[in-house]
């Protein structure tokens, strides 16, 4: 659920390196200077710290520190814009050196863009990034022989009984390893930070920032995406009288995560993965082999799809004959989910990755240091366990972390009881990425913290502003009922708008229409019509002389 850089307004830079600036509020004060060149390499950006409560409702816990960055307005200052890019567990220290011409670009210029490290995140913000194990080894020992590391294995749509009953034989293991893993998380050094981490108070520390920077009462914009859509929800909610500009974009359902356990709940995140599978199989049959290296002449999109199936097979084969093979039909899914995000690179998927997942599916380099390379690289890549930056690095936590303190309640919820969900999801949801695992959120149910504040609603305050909420007709993981829900529980103070795209938020396709919109809303505060419909730009090309448009009057009506 990270932000993706596709669409880049032009607009002008001035890059001019900043010293120190103060507030005049009397508040505590941001010293702005150069950034941790480790964390940020563009010299145009200022970075700075904030201490803040580490318990907003009991002072005497102590304090937090957060690493806030700026982005100066490029054009006339009116005030600030705040970033959040979701994860949860994202950087907005990353988030804004890699996409700052973006986030200017669609604020119209004219507010510093304003993000930081939420608490949990990174090595500059305290508290920091969540690791519960002390490098890689620990955990790879610690989940040996498990599902954590192969993935579910499973075929024809989770229909074959043996694979149903291979699954369900490991829930009692799989419940203790993961009420284990809590356990460990509270006994590392993280571990008595753990209920001060959650978006409750990352809103409470957003309205700190802008009082430090705008003063105490101002107007407060916000951008936020995926993950950081629920901060966007809870933040209008928590402070409907601070709502200034706000655009939230790939909506999570606030109103599902305040009531249902994520670990049930989440097949209703998954509505329309298979959707943009068969967006992926048409794209690249309609391009044909010089676009896609998957099809060969007069290839359908069934035929490439009969071959990505058949890879799984010889996968799934291969792994009941040796469970120590390089890549698990299990781990391709998740790769093959985690590419649903971003119709950008599916070109350089099925062309650079995709036949390199076949050779090492196939046993035909066995002794290729490039190859086996590789196929870690592709399971490291598993956006669901975020690695460092080194090889052994202990894996980062704090999305689980985060996720699951914000999350409701323990409700004595088993592993069986979450594994039928997941078979039933793979039956009747998603057939391809139903068995995804793992993932965050099937951990909430045996994560032991919930945090000191959790906001559960309600979603319809009246607001200061209209707000502009954003979503893809097809997106993979917040697909459009969550901010159709945000829409309706907010009325007049909310318009929806609408992209004919597919990928995660509406900026994994570049659409004008949308920037035009999000520009004259930051810049004149004018919102379009109330479920206005954003085509995709006609000359972004998914694959080589194809286009949005194209995949999407062809999509087969078949199941896959
Ligand atoms: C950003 O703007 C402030 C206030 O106008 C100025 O002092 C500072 O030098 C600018 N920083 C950069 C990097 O341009
Ligand atoms: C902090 O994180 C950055 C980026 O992940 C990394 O390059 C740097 O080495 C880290 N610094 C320390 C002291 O761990
Ligand atoms: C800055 O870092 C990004 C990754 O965050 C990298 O792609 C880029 O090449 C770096 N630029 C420079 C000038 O080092
Ligand atoms: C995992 O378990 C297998 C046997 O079940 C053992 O051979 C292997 O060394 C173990 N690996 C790790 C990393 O502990
Ligand atoms: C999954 O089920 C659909 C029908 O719902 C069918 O078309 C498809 O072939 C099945 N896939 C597999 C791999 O069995
Ligand atoms: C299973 O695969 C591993 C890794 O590819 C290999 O080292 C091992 O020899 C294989 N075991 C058998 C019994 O083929
Ligand atoms: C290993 O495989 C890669 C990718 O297919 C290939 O480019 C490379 O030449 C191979 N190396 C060797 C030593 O075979
Ligand atoms: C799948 O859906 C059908 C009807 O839509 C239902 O009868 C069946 O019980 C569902 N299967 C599972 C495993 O939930
Ligand atoms: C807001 O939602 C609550 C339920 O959470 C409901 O009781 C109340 O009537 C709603 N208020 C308005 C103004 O719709
Ligand atoms: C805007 O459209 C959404 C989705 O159809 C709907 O839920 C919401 O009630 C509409 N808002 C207004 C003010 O009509
Ligand atoms: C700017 O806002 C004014 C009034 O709020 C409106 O009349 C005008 O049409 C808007 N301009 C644009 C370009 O939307």
């Amino acid at each position: 659920m990270e932000y993706y850089k596709l669409v880049v307004l032009a607009l002008s830079f001035a890059s001019i390196v900043s010293c120190t600036t103060s507030s005049h509020h009397g508040g505590p004060q941001i010293q702005w200077g150069a950034c941790d060149p480790s964390v940020v390499n563009d010299t145009s950006l200022s970075c700075g710290f904030l201490e803040v409560p580490l318990d907003y409702q009991d002072p005497s816990v102590g304090k937090a520190r957060l690493a806030l960055i700026k982005a100066n307005a490029t054009g006339e200052r009116r005030g600030s814009v705040f970033f959040n890019p979701g994860g949860p567990g994202g950087s907005g220290l990353a988030a804004v050196n890699e996409d700052k011409d973006l986030l200017l670009g669609l604020s119209g210029g004219v507010y510093d863009v304003i993000s930081w490290d939420p608490r949990g995140v990174g090595n500059l913000t305290v508290p920091g990034e969540v690791f519960c194990f002390d490098d890689f080894a620990e955990y790879t020992t610690f989940f040996n022989g498990t599902i954590e590391l192969t993935g579910i294995e499973e075929t024809g749509n989770f229909t074959n009984p043996a694979d149903i009953k291979a699954l369900l034989v490991q829930a009692p293991t799989m419940q203790k390893k993961y009420e284990q893993l809590g356990q460990k998380c509270l006994q590392s050094p993280s571990g008595k930070f753990l209920k001060y981490i959650g978006t409750a108070a990352v809103v409470r520390d957003m309205v700190s920032i802008a009082n430090a920077l705008d003063g105490p009462g101002t107007p407060i914009n916000y951008i936020g995406t995926s993950y950081g859509t629920l901060i966007g929800s809870w933040f209008v909610n928590m402070f409907p009288e601070r709502v200034g500009r706000v655009v939230i974009d790939g909506v999570i359902d606030p109103l599902v995560f305040a009531t249902q356990e994520p670990a049930l709940s989440f097949r209703s995140q998954l509505i329309s993965a298979d959707t943009i599978y068969k967006a992926l199989i048409t794209g690249c049959a309609l391009s044909g082999p010089s676009g896609c290296a998957a099809a060969s002449e007069g290839d359908g999109p069934l035929d490439i799809d009969a071959k990505v199936q058949a890879l799984l097979k010889i996968a799934y084969d291969a792994t009941k004959l040796n469970a120590s093979v390089p890549i698990t039909s299990g781990n391709i899914r998740v790769e093959l989910f985690s590419e649903m995000y971003t119709p950008a690179d599916w070109s350089n998927l099925v062309n650079e990755e995709y036949p390199q997942i076949v050779q090492i599916v196939n046993g035909e380099a066995p002794g290729n240091a490039t190859l086996r390379k590789r196929s870690k690289r592709l399971i490291g890549r598993n956006p669901l366990v975020k690695r460092g930056s080194q090889p052994n690095d202990s894996p980062s936590f704090t999305s689980t972390a985060i996720y699951c303190a914000d999350s409701v309640d323990l409700r004595g919820t088993t592993m069986e009881q979450v594994f039928k969900g997941i078979i039933s999801t793979a039956q009747n949801v998603t057939h391809l990425f139903g068995s995804s695992w793992p993932a965050t959120f099937y951990r909430c149910s045996f994560w032991p913290v919930r945090s000191v504040e959790r906001y559960q609603g309600p979603f319809n305050k009246t607001l200061a502003n209209k707000i502009l909420i954003a979503s893809n007709l097809l997106d993979p993981i917040t697909p459009l009922p969550g901010a159709e829900t945000v829409a309706r529980l907010l009325g007049k103070d909310a318009v929806l708008v609408r992209q004919n795209g597919f990928g995660h938020t509406t900026v994994s396709e570049p659409s004008t229409c949308l920037n035009e919109i999000a520009v004259t809303y930051f810049t004149n505060g004018t919102l379009p019509a109330n479920n206005t419909l954003c085509e995709v730009d006609a000359d972004f090309e998914v694959f080589s002389g194809v286009n949005t448009a194209d995949i999407l009057a062809h999509l087969p009506s078949t199941d896959v």
